[in-house]
This record gives C-alpha cells, structure tokens and sequence, in this order.
C-alpha cells in the first residue's frame, strides 16, 4: 500500500501561484468594484449568497469535504482561507499530521491545558464555564485556527465510558448549562465551537457499530436537551454527529437526527460535521445532512483515503453530474461551512479578535477552575484542611502524585508548557518547615508484576509510619482502559493494587488522606470506612498540584459537587442492573429510559456510594425560608425559588444550591425528581444571602410523543431545594394552574 506522502487535493504548486496573481490583483480593486461578499457591511447571508454563487461545482467539492486531518483546502481565486479545525474540549492540541495523528514536531503549539470536562462541569459555576471556553476560545484564535472541537455536551450514560472525564454529567440540565455558558465564551473570541458527539457518543466500546436504541421521551428529555440548548441559546456554529447510530441511522448524517431535528425543529443554521472517519456512504452522507466530511480512512486501515475518494468527493461530484443529486444539496452544505466563516470574521481579518495563547490569566483561569471543581467526598474528624503550623512531616504516596497527563490524550491532549504535579504542588505549598517524603505506592509495572506491587507497598508503609500524615495521590492515568478515548474501563475499581495499597498504609498511618486524580467513578468500599478523608480532583490541568495543594491546606473551600452518581457497586447503575451495557447484537437498549444515573437510585431506592450533587465544604451551610414567588409577565419565569443560605461555620466557604423539581400526579411516568436549577454563591462566616432561581416553562414539562411537544400539565408540583440530590433541605408545593404544550 503506498503511503499518502502528498496530497492529491493539493493544486499542483505552479497552478496556485497563477490563483494567487489573480487573488493579489483582486486584492487591489477599489472597495466599489470589490464583489459584494467582501463587504464586511453587508447582511451575512447576502455575502454568502454572493460567494456560493461565484463559485464552480469542484470549489463547492472541496469545501464539504478535509483535505488533511484538519483541514479544509483554500481557494485562492476567491480568496477563501484554508479552514483550521482543532481538538479539543480542554486545550488546543498540538499540531498533527497533517495526515496522521502522530506530533508535527512544531514548537509554535504549546497551550493552556485545562482541567478536564468533568472538573468544569463540578464547580457547578456557570461563570467558569464561560471563562473556560473564553480560554479555549482565545487560543484557537491565536493558533490560527478556526473551529475548535468541544464542548462535549454527552450524558455520561455508564461510568465505564472511557470518556467519562471529557463529559460534564449524567444530568441534561446541567450538561446544557456548561454547554451553553462554554460555547458563548468560545465564540465571543470570532472562533467556532462545535457541540459534540450529537446525539449520543455514551460508550466508547463498539462506539462506530452501536445501533442506540431508545425510546422518543428518553432521546427528547435526556439526550438531546444539551444540544439543544446549544443550538437555540448558544447559537452554536458547528455540530459534530457521532460514530453510533440511531435508528439504523448513523448519527452525523440521519434525517430524522440532523435534518427533521437539529436543522428543523432547532432550526440549527450552521454546519454538521463527520466525526473523524464516521462517514461511510456518500447516498446517505448527501441526503442525510452532513456538511462536512472529515477523517475518512481507506476502509479496514487507520490510512487516510486520499481526500479526492472521500464520500462526499468525487463520488459526490460524479453523482451531481450523473443527475442522481441536486446542486441545491451540495449549495446548502457549502451555505452552512461560508456562515461559519463568515460568522468567525474568515474575510475580514482586520476585523477578528487577535486571541492571546499561554498567558499567566489563563493559567489562573485554569487553577481557579481546578480549585473549585475538586469535590469533598469524606472529612471525618475535620482530618482536612491540613494546617502547615501543627505538621512536621508529611508522606506523598503515589504514582499519581509526580505523573503528568496532559499528552497523548488522543482527541483530548494538549501540548502544555508545564504541567504542576500534585507532590511539586504540595513540596511548594507545604514550605520547607514540614519534612516531606514520597514513596511510590504504586506503579503501571505493578499491574502484572506482583512481586513490584508489594514492594512499593512495603516501602510506602514504611513512609506513612514515620509521617504526621499520609496523602495518597491515587487514582487513573489515561493509560489504556484507565479514562482513555477508545476504550472503556472495565470496571470502577482503582488499578495496580491501589485498594491494598490505601488499606496497609491506613492501617500503619490513620491520618491517611486519599486524594483521586480520575473521571467519576471510583468503587471506594474496600478502603473508605477505614480513612478520614477523600478528595476528587478529577484531572485538575497544568496548575493541578498547585490547586490541590491550597485545597489541602485550606487556602481555599472545597466546593464542588459530583456530577455523577457513584455507586457503591457498578451492578447498581442501570445501564448495568439491566444488563444493557456494552449491547446485544450492535444494538444498545437504552432500556433505563429516562431514569439515567440518580434518577434510577431514587426510582428504585438504591443508595448509592455519594450522590449526584455531593459534596462537602470546610464550613456548614443553612437554608431557610423558601418562597415560592409566581411570575408577574407572560415572558418572565412561571415562578422563581426564593431562599436564603447562611454560612454557619468558622471559615468562608462556596455551596451549591440544587433545585428539584417532582410532579405529583404526572399523566405519563417522570422520575421522582429532576434537576432544573441550580445556583453556587460564596459566603462569610456567618453571612446570609437570599438566592433566587427561575423556572420557566420547560421546568415542569415532560415530553408527550403523542402531542410531539413539550407539556406542562396543570397540577401540584413539589419544588425541592437541597445541598444534594439526596440533601433536601426546602421544599413546597406549586400548583400550575394550567396545561400548556410547547411544541
Ligand atoms: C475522535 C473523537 C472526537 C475528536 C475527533 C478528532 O475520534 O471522537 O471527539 O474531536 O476524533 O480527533
């Protein structure tokens, strides 16, 4: 098989310097004679019409198709750019290819890396998620490039999914939140987001071959609300389909997906793309809504076709010529791609934000997210914070403590200029009055290799029997089947011995402190009665140690909150219960319905391990005097949650305020509760502050397959304020007084 070695899509060099003559003299026409799609004063969708109609069916081609990993090619004689697509959900990733994955080599690619989805999504703080996409958004700019490929707006469906730490949650209200504030913080820097995987990437086992099979409410009021939020208030530019299908259906180009839903019933205006190498029919690819295909690979290999033989190549150019497909189909992909650049200023650049890449603000951006997603999960004995005055020696155990994760993160790595270690964060923090040593506790080799394992445990105990106090950097390490894209975990257990590990050095040392360094969830039961304390850190990004450091030792609250439920077994999940996981046959039963993560623990009265919504501070909070207030315009809410919170501990502290909504007496079945607002507010020892939540309409509505709409049914609806799903501490009851459809 020859290697692709050059581009076929490529224009022979001497062809493109003639384009160029003619671009450069285009360049010089007076601003009247210039065509009118330059013209930045212009109405968007005249310029785009101005444009598609210059250009020949071949130009339409190539831009509905890559011509590298990343790329779409330019047209000089019309001087439209090359278009940058980039990865990823946490950072701008390092140059590739560019018609492979491996490293470019530049040296011009270091980013910002940034905590992963599921730390954002666990601060709960709809404002960080707008400075992270901001971020993001300024660094895609800065690296020249166009469309950035996140947010992940995914349910996390089952813990295994070895992308759990890319996704925000197992709940759609929260998941459309992060997504809607992530986009508008992206866009705001004339750069693409790109929602993604629509509408269901939920496991990664057998991700390209799963037929999902689910049922019109469970798809409607689970599933698509992330995107649909997206696309209605973020007025996000570019969607990214799955590899599953739907129906039968692959998801990046199925009628009923992309063309009845997404760019009919959300009226979505710009473009869908192919997950890298999701395409595989060029009938089904014009017909189903796909606008861009990227990634295609000569089938059974991981080579790149040649980009002239993509589906929606000369296939598709050959099958326009042969009359078997309208013009009009191809005019509305490429309509969709010239909106996206022309919405991201890609004829004006005079007029694009310049963007900023690496800087000590993102960095701080970065910490501060870090800091406020780490979770509290147990302090028995206030064993936390740690206070500096009163430590004379502290054991680091771990290998989690001196690894790195931000490379070979597949769709997710970033090349980062440094990456703070949770032991440098915790030597710097600590100062040099408290002795500190490391012991490894464990190692990769210790997953085989027996003899290993208990060695370092050995030498790990020893450590933790000389110190004040032990901290266990445990947890995964994007190592195959340990949060990595392609492969899910096989089950919630820590890896390399890990649980003997925690358990002999609790024993030798009982101020042991467990500190996870891993996406949700982790099976804590053989070790988490026998310690003080656990921290969840998820996978904190390039200030990481940093931030678990001043955590540890107090300098901030803890406050942040699961997004996912943890079992304290995987049997208790109801993708497993039901034994739906990983599919029967190619096709996944989505057979739990709506009743996805804390849904199902509360429908069928399973506690689980810590709830969705947990999480504990350094200081107390109390709630009191919840008002139900009805809303006075037809516009405004129906009614807003009014309540107050007072911190009544010793230090100032951030809580989560979670609002739940229960209908007494639904016409269809709904669980037995469902997030539908939240609020996170700071607070002073001993200050008070009223919080006020609204509730619109969508806030009571399930989805009626018969009515094809959203209904609010008049009736009594219990409103549940609370520290956690499983925490209420308000609650009352409002009577809507009547039924309405939103169609
Ligand atoms: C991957 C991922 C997607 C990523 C793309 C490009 O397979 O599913 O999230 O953006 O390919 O790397």
């Amino acid at each position: 098989m020859t290697s692709i070695i050059s581009n076929p899509c490529r224009l022979p060099g001497i062809f493109s310097l003639v384009l160029l003559g003619f671009a450069t003299a285009f360049g010089t026409l007076r601003a009247e004679d210039r065509p009118l799609y330059q013209d930045a004063s212009q109405p968007m969708e005249k310029r785009v019409e101005d444009l598609l109609g210059r250009m020949t069916l071949e130009e339409k081609i190539s831009q509905v198709h890559g011509d590298s990993k990343f790329t779409t090619p330019a047209i000089p004689r019309l001087g439209i750019p090359v278009r940058w697509l980039t990865d990823g959900p946490q950072g701008v990733r390092e140059d590739v290819g560019p018609y492979n994955w491996r490293s470019a080599g530049h040296t011009d690619d270091y980013a910002t890396y940034m905590p992963s989805l599921c730390a954002l999504g666990s601060t709960w703080n709809l404002d960080l998620a707008t400075a992270y996409g901001n971020v993001l958004g300024q660094e895609t700019r800065k690296r020249g490039k166009d469309i950035i490929l996140g947010p992940i707006a995914d349910i996390v469906r089952t813990p295994l999914c070895g992308r759990v730490y890319e996704y925000f949650g197992e709940d759609p209200f929260l998941n459309a939140r992060m997504s809607v504030n992530y986009i508008r913080g992206v866009q705001t820097n004339d750069v693409s987001a790109c929602v993604k995987h629509f509408a269901g990437n939920n496991q990664e086992l057998g991700r390209a071959v799963i037929d999902m099979d689910m049922d019109a409410r469970t798809l409607r009021e689970i599933y698509l609300p992330p995107f649909e939020a997206a696309v209605k208030e973020a007025g996000v530019w570019t969607v990214m389909g799955a590899y599953t299908k739907f129906r039968g259906e692959h998801c990046a180009y199925s009628d009923y997906l992309i063309n009845k839903i997404l760019k009919g019933e959300f009226g979505f205006q710009g473009l869908v793309m192919s997950d890298w190498g999701g395409t595989y029919s060029t009938r089904e690819a014009v017909l189903g809504g796909l606008d861009l295909e990227m990634g295609t690979l000569i089938p059974g290999t991981e080579k790149e076709l040649p980009c002239d033989d993509y589906y929606l190549a000369r296939p598709f150019l050959e099958g326009i010529r042969k009359g078997e497909y309208p013009v009009s189909l191809l005019d509305d992909k490429v309509r969709r791609g010239l909106r996206v650049m022309f919405a991201t200023h890609a004829f004006d650049a005079d007029m694009r934000k310049p963007g900023s890449l690496n800087t000590p603000a993102h960095q701080a951006t970065a910490q501060r997210i870090a800091e406020e997603s780490m979770v509290l999960l147990k302090n028995a004995g206030d064993a936390l914070p740690l206070n500096v005055s009163n430590l004379t020696s502290l054991a680091v155990i771990g290998d989690n403590a001196v690894r790195r994760h931000a490379t070979g993160l597949f769709g997710a790595g970033v090349k980062t200029m440094h990456e703070i270690t949770p032991l440098e964060g915790i030597v710097q923090r600590a100062g040099d009055k408290v002795n500190i040593t490391y012991s490894a506790g464990f190692s990769k080799a210790g997953a085989t290799n027996l003899a290993e394992r208990a060695r370092l445990i050995e030498h790990a105990v020893a450590a933790a029997k000389q110190a004040d106090v032990a901290v266990i950097i445990a947890g995964l390490n994007h190592s195959r089947y340990l949060d990595d894209e392609g492969w899910d975990r096989k089950d919630l257990r820590l890896p390399y011995g890990q649980d003997e590990l925690i358990q002999q050095v609790v024993k030798a040392n009982p101020r042991t402190i467990v500190v996870l360094i891993a996406g949700p969830a982790i099976e804590m039961d053989p070790w988490l009665a026998q310690l003080p304390a656990v921290l969840q850190a998820w996978y904190p990004g390039m200030e990481g140690g940093t931030a678990i450091a001043r955590v540890l030792f107090g300098d901030v609250d803890p406050s942040g909150k699961l997004t996912c439920t943890y079992p304290k077994q995987l049997m208790d999940s109801p993708a497993h219960a039901l034994g739906t996981y990983p599919g029967t046959n190619g096709t996944l039963f989505y057979k739990e319905g709506l009743l996805v993560g804390y849904r199902w623990f509360d429908a069928k009265d399973i506690e689980p391990e810590f709830p969705f919504g947990f999480g504990l501070s350094y200081t107390t909070f109390e709630y009191s005097n919840l008002k139900i207030v009805p809303g006075q315009d037809t516009n405004g809410p129906v009614v807003t949650a009014e309540f107050d919170i007072a911190n009544t501990g010793q230090r100032a502290g951030a809580e989560v305020a979670q609002l739940y909504v229960h209908q007494e007496k639904p016409a269809l079945s709904r669980p037995p509760k469902e997030l539908k607002g939240f609020k996170k507010i700071s607070l002073k020892p001993g200050e008070k502050k009223t919080v006020s939540i609204p509730l619109d309409q969508r806030a009571f509505a399930y989805y009626d397959p018969a009515k094809t709409g959203w209904v609010s049914e008049a009736g009594d609806f219990k409103i549940l304020v609370g520290s956690s799903s499983r925490d209420i501490r308000l609650q009352d009851t409002f009577h809507l007084a009547q039924t309405t459809v939103e169609k």
